[in-house]
């Protein structure tokens, strides 16, 4: 009896301390209207010496390939999209303004500059949504800096994490205290996202964590009735996903999620020459790291390895795929031409082709290859080729 008293008052304070410790660290989010402010990135240089210089190394992060040119597949799947003609590979931060610029995509308004620099975020903080409509042209010459301290720690750094990105605010909706700010504050980029049709503004697919997965971003497409683009040949109108590594990392199926944060794996801690520590800023793969390695060793002897093997089969495997779905389009836009079908078997297989690119691009644009949840990534693969399949079989030879 004594023994269940003191093990259901020690589950009380365990269950409060947790209660607790949610209930009084909510996520911090930046004030918004007219008198905000935003200190740029070059101004905490002597503040945080090592961490500003680990910012700056994001310079050294400067590889890039161009995807179409990789995949030629891309100018079919992608057709009616920007991305089909210039498709550049992810880099380093310090260059998110600079290949903005330079993708060779057309781009009409502010909004292309969510996700990309801290001078844009302050603006939406300061103006609201109508800034996400501003023309492009008339905001370039003020962005100065790119992803900046700004954007994570609002205008101090000391006070530990702040979301600045408010859509996201929006989207984790009621959850939003139970993921962890060191979580959140990468979610507020390599997520799924749209542009609302009439606001312009930065939205994602969903409210509440709950949602958050390509099942359910699909329904909430469908009933939007929303299209990112319409392709020219088939009349498909597609949803262009784009780098959702926040969801896919959190999704169900993710074996680490509980365990590490984006931060573990992709900023390690720098040991001082006085023995104190600092975050490095320099975001890196987990396999660029010795120390991060050196935290994953007792349970992954050889990290890069097993990792490569989990890359190489799932990217083969959406390669097949992406073939397969140019395939469709090219003999889906042959079915439209020649005449011989009727607008409501076009209509059917229109669907499946639009549903089965959404499941497959899910997997092609996120950026870990399978790394960060490869069970989630292999069930959106098989809906995605079950559908090509399906869609295929409705086109007569
Ligand atoms: C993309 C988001 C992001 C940006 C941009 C960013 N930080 Fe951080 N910062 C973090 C994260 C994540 C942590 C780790 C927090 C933790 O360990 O709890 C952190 C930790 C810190 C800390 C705490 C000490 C430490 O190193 O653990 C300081 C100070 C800091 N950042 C300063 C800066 C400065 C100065 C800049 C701009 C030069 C900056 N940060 C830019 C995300 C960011
Ligand atoms: C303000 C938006 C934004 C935030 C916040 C953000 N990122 Fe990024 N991140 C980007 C963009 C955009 C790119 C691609 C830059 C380019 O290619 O020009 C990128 C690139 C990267 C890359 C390099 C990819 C490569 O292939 O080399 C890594 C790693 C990364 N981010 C991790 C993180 C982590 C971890 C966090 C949270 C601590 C974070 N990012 C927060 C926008 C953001
Ligand atoms: C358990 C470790 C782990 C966690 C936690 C993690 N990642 Fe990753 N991430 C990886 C691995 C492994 C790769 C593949 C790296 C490679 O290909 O070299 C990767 C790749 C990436 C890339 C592409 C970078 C590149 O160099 O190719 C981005 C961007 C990224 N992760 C962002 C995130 C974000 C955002 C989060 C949190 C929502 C996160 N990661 C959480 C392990 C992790
Ligand atoms: C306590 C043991 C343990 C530690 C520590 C650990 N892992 Fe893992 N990891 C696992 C297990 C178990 C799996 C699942 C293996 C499987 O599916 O075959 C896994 C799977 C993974 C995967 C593949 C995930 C997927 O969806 O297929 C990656 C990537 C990964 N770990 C990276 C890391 C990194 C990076 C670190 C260090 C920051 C780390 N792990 C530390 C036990 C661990």
């Amino acid at each position: 009896m004594k023994k269940l008293v003191v093990a259901t008052v020690l589950a009380g304070i365990f269950l409060c301390a947790l209660g607790c410790a949610l209930a009084d660290t909510p996520v911090q989010v930046a004030p918004t209207g007219t008198g905000v402010t935003m200190i740029p990135a070059d101004q905490w240089e002597n503040t945080y010496p090592d961490v500003y210089a680990s910012y700056m190394a994001n310079q050294d992060n400067a590889e890039i390939v161009d995807h179409v040119k990789e995949y030629p597949m891309l100018a079919t799947v992608y057709e009616g999209n920007a991305f089909g003609t210039y498709y550049g590979s992810a880099r380093g931060h310090y260059y998110c303004v600079q290949d903005l610029l330079a993708t060779g995509r057309p781009h009409k308004l502010a909004n292309c500059f969510t996700c990309k620099t801290a001078d844009f975020t302050y603006m939406t903080l300061e103006m609201g949504d109508s800034a996400y409509a501003l023309p492009f042209e008339d905001v370039a010459a003020d962005m100065k800096q790119d992803v900046g301290c700004f954007t994570c720690h609002a205008n101090d750094p000391a006070a530990g994490l702040t979301l600045t990105h408010l859509y996201l605010v929006n989207a984790m909706g009621a959850d939003a205290d139970k993921v962890a700010a060191i979580n959140a504050v990468c979610g507020q980029c390599h997520v799924e996202y749209y542009f609302d049709s009439d606001s312009k503004a930065t939205v994602l697919p969903y409210t509440g964590m709950g949602v958050a997965n390509p099942d359910d971003m699909y329904a909430y497409y469908q009933a939007l009735d929303f299209a990112d683009y319409t392709n020219p040949r088939t009349g498909v109108r597609q949803l262009k996903a784009q780098h959702p590594e926040f969801e896919t990392y959190l999704g169900v199926g993710s074996v680490h999620a509980g365990m590490f944060t984006c931060a573990d794996c992709h900023m390690e801690r720098v040991t001082r020459e006085d023995g104190t520590t600092y975050r490095s800023h320099l975001l890196v793969s987990p396999l660029q790291s010795e120390a991060i390695m050196a935290t994953c060793a007792a349970c992954h002897a050889d990290l890069p390895g097993f990792v490569h093997g989990i890359q190489e089969k799932m990217e083969a495997r959406t390669i097949a795929i992406g073939y397969k779905l140019e395939d469709l389009t090219n003999r889906l836009a042959d079915a439209v031409a020649s005449g011989q079908y009727s607008e409501e078997e076009l209509n059917v297989i229109r669907e499946l082709n639009r549903k089965g690119q959404w499941y497959w691009d899910f997997v092609f644009v996120e950026n870990s290859e399978g790394a960060h949840n490869s069970r989630l990534d292999n069930s959106c693969l098989d809906k995605a080729e079950a559908l090509i399949d399906e869609a295929l079989g409705l086109l007569r030879r």
